[in-house]
């Protein structure tokens, strides 16, 4: 229909639609900043709330700018019962669904329903930042026949999440890297989901509506469900020995490796290494070295994709610390939506600071325009 020369970028791959102070990521050299700061230094000397703290507000926070963070995130650990009973209502759908369903139902009892400030949207922000863990915590307790376990504002967003799951507060080495975990998967830039988040309130939709979306964005397994996907390509081959041959028919079958490949990263994603250790400790102590080993041999049968840049994303190692901790699969998911959490907050802000509507173009190629024929002379 149109003689322009118009180029296609499908996925919108490469397409960089506006600027942003978030996050850095160089795929070629395997580097992420988040605010400036190296994901390596994050990872072993922060904390989920520091770095969320970072990502919101742009810079590391004091000690009393912190306290008081982790005060309003604490303060914000409940989700009104009106909630609970749809959790309940809805408590035989994929976690992912229900999260996605109780986080859009949140904006009905949101005390700043309405009020699309900055400055409520970031209010409305920490208290989702809380109210996701208890969402998928209470969702578990429920399907499960038990009464979901009370938050406790005693413990760290990593550790309170674990000890609303398991019913009691877990040992230090397991906190911290959940807390870790929740570091790596806090903000990746416009993600499948973040991008989502934004065409929401490029539209002047409030944050509930984005971070709805975002969520549903996330459950697919070419995106936040890979972690799950990894877990069950783990189960399925069994012993290291059978990777090779497992490989070779996914890849045989033209299928994708889950937790391998990125649309940026063209080396290995920075992210996977400091959970790599967390499975190597977690299998000893559990006894179950085979699952490393597992992890290993996949890598290994998959060095020939290296070169053609396929590596191990953030989602290779962290299904199986999962798995280790004793959360089933269809909880994996969810726990990156806990851990992206900041970002979702952080993006939704940034595009509401300078907002404008994304509407990028489709190139028609149907019909040429014809003549209307009237159904009886069809
Ligand atoms: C996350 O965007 C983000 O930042 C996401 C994320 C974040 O923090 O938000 O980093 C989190 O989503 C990580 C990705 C988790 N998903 C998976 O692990 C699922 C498996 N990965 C693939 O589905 C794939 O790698 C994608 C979707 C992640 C990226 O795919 P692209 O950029 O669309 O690339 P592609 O699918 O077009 O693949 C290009 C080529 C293809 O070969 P050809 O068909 O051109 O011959 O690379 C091959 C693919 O076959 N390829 C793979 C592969 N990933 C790409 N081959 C085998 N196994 C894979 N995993």
């Amino acid at each position: 229909m149109t003689t322009d020369k118009i180029d296609i970028h499908r996925g919108l791959a490469d397409v960089y639609f506006d600027r942003t102070e978030s996050s850095f990521i160089d795929g070629k050299g395997g580097i992420l900043l988040y605010r400036g700061y190296n994901i390596h230094d994050l990872a072993e000397k922060s904390t989920f709330e520091e770095t969320s703290y970072l990502l919101i507000h742009g810079k590391l926070p004091t000690q009393s700018e912190l306290a008081v963070f982790d005060a309003e995130l604490k303060a914000a650990r409940n989700i009104p019962d009106e909630v609970v009973e749809i959790i309940r209502a809805t408590k035989d759908s994929h976690p992912m669904d229900v999260l996605r369903t109780a986080a859009s139902a949140l904006s009905s009892f949101d005390p700043d329903a309405g009020d699309n400030s900055a400055e409520a949207t970031l209010r409305k922000g920490l208290r989702l930042t809380s109210q996701v863990p208890i969402i998928v915590t209470t969702h578990y307790a429920i399907r499960e026949g038990r009464i979901p376990t009370a938050p406790r504002d005693d413990l760290s967003h990593a550790a309170n999440f674990l000890y609303m799951f398991h019913g009691e507060v877990q040992d230090d080495d397991t906190n911290d890297l959940m807390d870790k975990d929740f570091i790596l998967h806090a903000e990746h830039g416009s993600n499948a989901s973040s991008f989502t988040a934004r065409v929401v309130v490029g539209t002047n939709a409030d944050i509930h509506g984005a971070i709805t979306a975002a969520i549903a964005a996330l459950s697919g397994p070419s995106h936040g469900g890979a972690a799950e996907g990894v877990m069950k390509m783990s189960l399925e081959i069994g012993e290291p020995e059978n990777a090779a041959q497992y490989v070779k028919d996914v890849l045989a079958r033209r299928d994708r490796v889950m937790g391998f490949g990125h649309r940026v990263y063209r080396a290995e994603d920075p992210r996977a290494r400091h959970l790599k250790a967390g499975v190597k400790r977690l299998s000893e102590e559990m006894g179950e070295p085979k699952w490393y080993g597992i992890l290993e041999a996949v890598i290994e049968a998959m060095k020939p994709y290296a070169r053609r840049g396929i590596h191990v994303n953030v989602d290779f190692f962290a299904g199986v610390i999962y798995y280790l901790n004793g959360i089933p699969e269809d909880l994996f998911v969810p726990i990156f939506a806990i851990g992206r959490m900041p970002g979702w907050v952080l993006q939704v802000l940034e595009q509401q600071e300078n907002n404008i509507l994304l509407r990028p173009r489709l190139s028609y190629v149907g019909p040429e325009e014809q003549a209307y024929v009237a159904i009886a002379d069809r």
